[in-house]
């Protein structure tokens, strides 16, 4: 038996050293080690063995075992086990592919694109503002002072950060762009301005700390509310590609005078009244109004010569209404079960 093992040692270290394909080493290896190799018969056999035969036996046909499977180990190596002639062999062309994820813009996103290419067609030029903005821009110069109640409209997240030692916060609204813009042109002016917003207030299915205003502005020296009614009737009639009908309420804002919400009918019933809409069969879209004088002057223009109408509209409410989402956190709550459908 000793010799036996000794001889078949031998034999296969020399074809196993001899091989210059896989494919005959793999016949080596079903010749051996395999289930019905010799080598395994011959471990299968010393256990009928009497046991201090099986124990010297066991052990040394152990050990030819071990070196055998090193040298197959490495010959499979040598040979190339990832050379690509030898993977073509396994590799089954008509397998299905992988699918690719392909991904695309937010909703969001796609209704910021959809607003400018709207307005953009109607000459409103698309202007920028930054997010972490100054006491001035966002409150002062629209004729909200300090101390003023109706600054309480709007929840402030306040930053410890100063710039020229004066109080900084994340904007509450897309207005201080229309004072950023006007510091910087003269009229005539037709702009909207969309982006993100901050409130500091409890979130819900209607509200976020954070969410997407677009503002408008057009200033020259006759514009009226009748252009205001004109250009918005237009863009919610493309937006939501139906016949939509608007009608002013009287409102407040203090940068604008008069100022008024803006309601369209409701988009999903018609009109006719549905619970979306709480069987009114209107819906509030935004907020408008004739500019105010002092807004003019904060900005260096005489209002003597010049009027202008500004609004502001939330980007998310707005796809909320065309893709019927019920809720305004779905859209930063990076699900892709939700975000796949747009
Ligand atoms: N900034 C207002 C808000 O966030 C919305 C608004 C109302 C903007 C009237 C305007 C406007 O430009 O004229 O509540």
């Amino acid at each position: 038996m000793e010799n036996k093992l000794k001889t078949l040692k031998n034999k296969a270290e020399k074809e196993i050293k001899e091989t210059d394909n896989l494919k005959d080493l793999d016949g080596i290896f079903r010749m051996y080690l395999g289930r019905k190799g010799e080598l395994t018969t011959i471990l299968r056999s010393i256990g009928k063995l009497p046991s201090q035969k099986r124990a010297l036996l066991g052990k040394e046909a152990n050990e030819v075992r071990h070196v055998l499977q090193e040298a197959f180990d490495i010959k499979q190596k040598e040979l190339g086990w990832y050379k690509e002639d030898q993977l073509a062999e396994v590799l089954d062309v008509t397998a299905p592919g992988k699918k690719l994820q392909i991904g695309h813009l937010h909703p969001i996103t796609q209704t910021r694109r959809k607003i400018e290419e709207i307005f953009g067609s109607m000459g409103f030029v698309v202007a920028d503002g930054p997010e972490v903005e100054d006491e001035w821009h966002n409150f002062d110069a629209l004729n909200i002072p300090a101390g003023h109640p109706a600054r309480d409209l709007w929840d402030t997240f306040w930053l410890k950060a100063k710039r020229d030692k004066k109080p900084l916060l994340l904007r509450t609204h897309t207005s201080p762009v229309q004072i950023r813009y006007m510091q910087e042109n003269e009229p005539p002016i037709r702009i909207i301005a969309p982006g993100r917003t901050f409130r500091y207030e409890a979130t819900d299915a209607g509200h976020e700390i954070n969410f997407y205003q677009v503002e408008g502005l057009m200033v020259d020296g006759k514009i009226s509310v009748a252009n205001f009614k004109a250009v918005i009737q237009e863009f919610f009639t493309r937006f939501f590609d139906k016949d939509v009908t608007i009608r002013l309420r009287p409102s407040y804002f203090p940068f604008t005078e008069p100022s008024f919400e803006v309601d369209i009918s409701c988009v999903l019933c018609e009109g006719k009244g549905c619970s979306s809409c709480e069987h009114t069969g209107w819906f509030e879209m935004l907020g408008a109004g004739m500019v105010h004088p002092d807004v003019l002057r904060a900005v260096g223009y005489n209002p003597k010569n010049l009027q202008g109408f500004a609004f502001g509209m939330g980007m998310d409410r707005l796809a909320m209404m065309k893709y019927k989402i019920p809720d305004v956190r779905m859209f930063f709550a990076s699900d892709l079960r939700f975000l796949q459908q747009f």
